[in-house]
């Protein structure tokens, strides 16, 4: 049974005065200046926070089957609630890959076991990530999963053949490809960004130009199979000019950009500490700048944590032999706060845009990123702006704590998290 709740003063995308909103049966049954509460209805006294659409992840990694002693179904979900998300698409990388139909119903009805957000499983375009034969798209497309966006992250789909085979199918299921944008012969070895600070620290470097040729040969390619295309956590300027000029030709290609590389630079370098490596890696001020300018443009349409929990003993060690990866689900809306709300470069309603209805869009998800209407799904996220708050990694919902925040004073706070109606995450706790 969904629960009755009742929103006491609320501001809709940030803007106009507070009103009353009324979930009831999954939908917003009414929005007004004042409601009277329903008998037995939750009420939240939301006193002027803001309420955007649930937010979309188009990029966490939940690490089940695998790994669950960093991540599972049910503790990423958490995560996710906590940090206002209402859906996730859960990367492929697991252990076994999720490249064929057993996986990724088994995600899918872990998700659903966990009731927190949307689980939606990405199924690998080649099988175990080799790169060497595409995977059953079709089959994990019509698997009780639904199987809408295949990738490989983590790894690139390097063959231009294989990738345009994909590109070819997706375009038959009503799929997108989602490419990690890494060309491997550039990248043998590679520690950290290709720039000064890696040549003065003595690790080995991954060029930009690694990531831009593959987004350039990609967008060609999609638009040749006149295919929908994705370009994951996109990292540096070039990759912009690309994506402009690929847009610019009418390509379907859409971009997201993580919250990691619209505020940390490869300044971070300096302490060797590996909870700072990332791929693809952190760049320069100059590329973050670019990309948060991107943001706002709508070059680089969305937003998207690629959360990817790691064990200590995968992170705490020698640089050269950490994974690369952090935490984001818990973080991303704070950090979109710091980088781009705050500076004036998004507004509130624009949020809503970046976090929500265009990641919707993309994934082609009718009922997550709707307008906050009356009759339209009670799924929604209520944000402080004016919380401040310390992070704490031990303190999250996931397993594994690293998150390149810690210690860190941030602005803007998830206060609760609605889907269909229920309240699933409410001031720091899961319900
Ligand atoms: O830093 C990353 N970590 N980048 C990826 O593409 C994969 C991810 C992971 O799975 O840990």
């Amino acid at each position: 049974m969904p629960d009755t709740v009742l929103l006491k003063g609320v501001r809709c995308y940030g803007e106009g005065d507070p009103v009353d909103l009324l979930a009831a049966d999954g939908v917003i049954a009414e929005i007004a200046p004042t409601i009277t509460p329903p008998e037995g209805a939750e009420v939240i006294d939301a006193d002027g926070q803001v309420l955007l659409p649930g937010f979309v992840d188009l990029h966490t990694h939940l690490r089940e089957p695998g790994r669950e002693d960093t991540e599972t179904v049910a503790t990423g979900s958490a995560a996710a609630a906590l940090g206002g998300y209402t859906a996730v698409f859960a990367m492929a990388n697991t252990d076994p890959v999720a490249d064929n139909q057993v996986i990724v119903e088994h995600v899918h009805r872990a998700g659903q076991a966990a009731g927190l957000v949307d689980v939606h499983p990405v199924g690998a375009v080649t099988v175990g990530l080799k790169g060497e034969k595409l995977a059953e798209l079709g089959t994990m497309a019509e698997s009780a999963a639904r199987v809408r966006m295949f990738s490989d992250d983590g790894l690139c789909v390097h063959d231009p053949l294989i990738m345009r085979r994909a590109l070819e199918y997706s375009r038959a299921l009503g799929a997108v490809i989602a490419q990690h944008a890494e060309e491997p012969r550039l990248t043998v070895g590679a520690q950290a960004h290709e720039g000064t600070q890696a040549a003065r620290l003595g690790l080995s470097g991954w060029p930009a130009s690694a990531e831009e040729s593959i987004v350039a040969r990609d967008c060609i390619l999609a638009a040749h199979a006149a295919a929908r295309l994705h370009i994951c956590h996109v990292s540096t300027s070039g990759t912009v000019d690309v994506l402009r000029w690929a847009k610019q030709r009418g390509t379907q290609v859409s971009a997201e950009v993580t919250p990691h590389h619209l505020l940390l630079t490869d300044d971070r370098l300096e302490t060797y500490d590996p909870v700072n490596k990332v791929n693809p890696p952190l760049r320069t001020a100059s590329d973050a700048k670019t990309l948060r300018d991107a943001l706002a443009e709508g070059v680089v349409d969305c937003v998207a944590t690629d959360h990817a929990p790691h064990a200590d003993q995968d992170k705490d060690c020698e640089w050269q032999a950490a994974r690369p990866g952090m935490l984001g689900l818990q973080t991303a809306l704070s950090i979109v706060a710091e980088t781009m709300v705050r500076p004036g470069l998004l507004t509130w309603r624009d949020v809503a845009r970046v976090m929500s209805e265009r990641p919707a869009e993309i994934a082609r998800l009718a009922d997550q990123g709707r307008p906050i209407a009356e009759g339209e799904p009670a799924t929604l996220t209520l944000v402080d702006p004016d919380a401040r708050w310390t992070v704490r990694g031990a303190e999250f919902a996931s397993i594994a704590a690293n998150t390149p925040y810690e210690g860190m004073d941030l602005p803007a706070r998830v206060t609760a998290t609605l889907l269909r109606g229920r309240v699933t995450a409410r001031d720091g706790r899961i319900r």
